[in-house]
């Protein structure tokens, strides 16, 4: 367990280095996988959730090589030898249990101890509903044909489980319906109609029909949003920061964090030169020192767009003026780690006035933050968010477990030890 020290540094200025995309990572692997031919897909995650998902395809037949993508058509997956090792990340559970469900053969997916412990019953429960054998946990899908096309009401907004229902549904009879409580990504939607899939979106409800075949797709993988976010707080809330971040995906489905940072907190961040890397907007973005406060308020709706993001921005509220509020999120409790619980943690180590409810935190800023040690729990958010709080604090903040931030960046060390924040 590497255990990193964070400090101030004199100034934050320069070019923020960024992963691609994680979301969209995994999409471009896993469709392109079932694709009637190869797809080259460029600037993928090289973050360790990513290379499980690459790695759980390889041991299902396919053949992923350097940028490319070797689609075996979507009746082309054969049975893995082994458990497919999904590490840390849900998402490659969660995917691939709608994409494995149909199948003739039988899969069982497995993890490290975080991903054993969360939720599958969500993934599990409306793929039994289309005729799949699933059970969890351990979570075991797939050697039970056909599946037939359901209407699916989500009784959680959940992105994973959408497509995890979506997949299922290209192998399903007739249409598949998913209604989502609340808007969440829009990823594997936007690349499966650019595939020639038979999909439809209405608002909330996604239906998709019984697929013959799916064409590859290249993808130019945009910089990663939610990796960006952490320096995007930083940046402001820095005493002398200017930072630039190029191609960072801007889908709506993902920005409320702009919106957040801009009209609640009144953060400078300034999105430029806005285009389109095959269906997906990417934009420039470029943030300087400066903020208004807050306060922060977060309702269910928005806390659904803003999951990722909200470990980072409970960081800025400690330090804003205001009563934020962080609610509707009780999602955040069964993530990578209990993230309402060890941000609660960190964030009063550090000085921070801060309140844990079921669903959320309340936090009273400003506070000055001072560096305590804190514990990462093994959540690579959790840990990138203390990074900036130590980024931001008086004296050393010792970061426990810090190595996880490689789940989602393995650049991110470099990046603040390149700014001069790790001592
Ligand atoms: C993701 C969806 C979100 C998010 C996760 C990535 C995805 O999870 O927290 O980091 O790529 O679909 P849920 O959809 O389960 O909320």
């Amino acid at each position: 367990m590497t255990t990193i020290r964070v400090r101030r540094p004199p100034q934050l200025v320069g070019h923020v280095e960024l992963p691609g995309d994680k979301s969209i990572s995994h999409r471009a692997l896993i469709l392109n996988a079932i694709a009637e031919g190869t797809a080259t897909v460029r600037n993928l995650s090289g973050g360790a959730d990513v290379v499980s998902t690459a790695a759980c395809l390889r041991a299902l037949g396919v053949e992923i090589e350097g940028d490319e993508v070797r689609g075996v058509g979507l009746d082309g997956l054969r049975a893995a030898a082994d458990p497919l090792d999904c590490g840390n990340s849900g998402t490659t559970m969660r995917l691939l249990a709608g994409l494995l469900a149909p199948q003739p053969f039988e899969s069982r997916l497995t993890g490290d101890e975080s991903l054993r412990g969360r939720p599958m019953d969500r993934v599990v429960e409306p793929l039994r509903r289309m005729g799949a054998a699933a059970d969890a946990p351990p979570l075991v899908v797939g050697g039970r044909r056909p599946l037939r096309g359901i209407a699916y009401r989500m009784p959680v907004a959940s992105a994973q489980v959408k497509s995890a229902v979506l997949l299922a549904g290209l192998y399903a009879s007739g249409r598949t319906a998913v209604i989502e409580p609340a808007p969440t990504r829009n990823h594997t939607e936007l690349m499966l109609a650019a595939m020639g899939a038979p999909i439809g979106v209405q608002g909330i409800a996604i239906t998709i029909d019984r697929a013959e075949r799916l064409k590859p797709i290249d993808v130019d993988v945009p910089g990663d949003l939610s990796a960006a976010a952490f320096w995007l707080v930083a940046g402001a809330l820095h005493p002398h920061a200017d930072l630039t971040l190029e191609a960072v995906g801007v889908n709506p489905t993902r920005t409320a964090l702009l919106r957040v940072l801009e009209e609640s907190l009144g953060a400078r961040v300034e999105v430029r030169n806005r285009r389109l890397a095959g269906p997906e907007p990417v934009a420039d973005l470029a943030v300087a020192t400066g903020t208004r406060g807050g306060p922060l308020k977060t309702g269910r709706a928005l806390a659904a767009q803003l999951i990722d993001e909200l470990p980072v921005l409970a960081v800025a509220a400690a330090l804003l003026p205001g009563e934020h509020e962080i609610r509707g999120a009780g999602e955040l409790r069964v993530k990578e780690s209990d993230r309402i619980g060890a941000l609660a943690a960190g964030l009063a180590a550090m000085g921070a006035d801060v309140e844990e409810l079921s669903d959320g935190l309340r936090i009273r800023g400003p506070r000055p933050l001072e560096g305590a040690r804190v514990e990462s729990r093994g959540d690579h958010r959790i840990a990138m968010a203390f990074a900036v709080a130590g980024m931001l604090a008086d004296g050393v903040t010792e970061i426990a477990d810090a190595g996880s931030a490689a789940v989602s960046d393995p650049g991110f060390w470099e990046q603040a030890a390149r700014f001069g924040a790790v001592k």
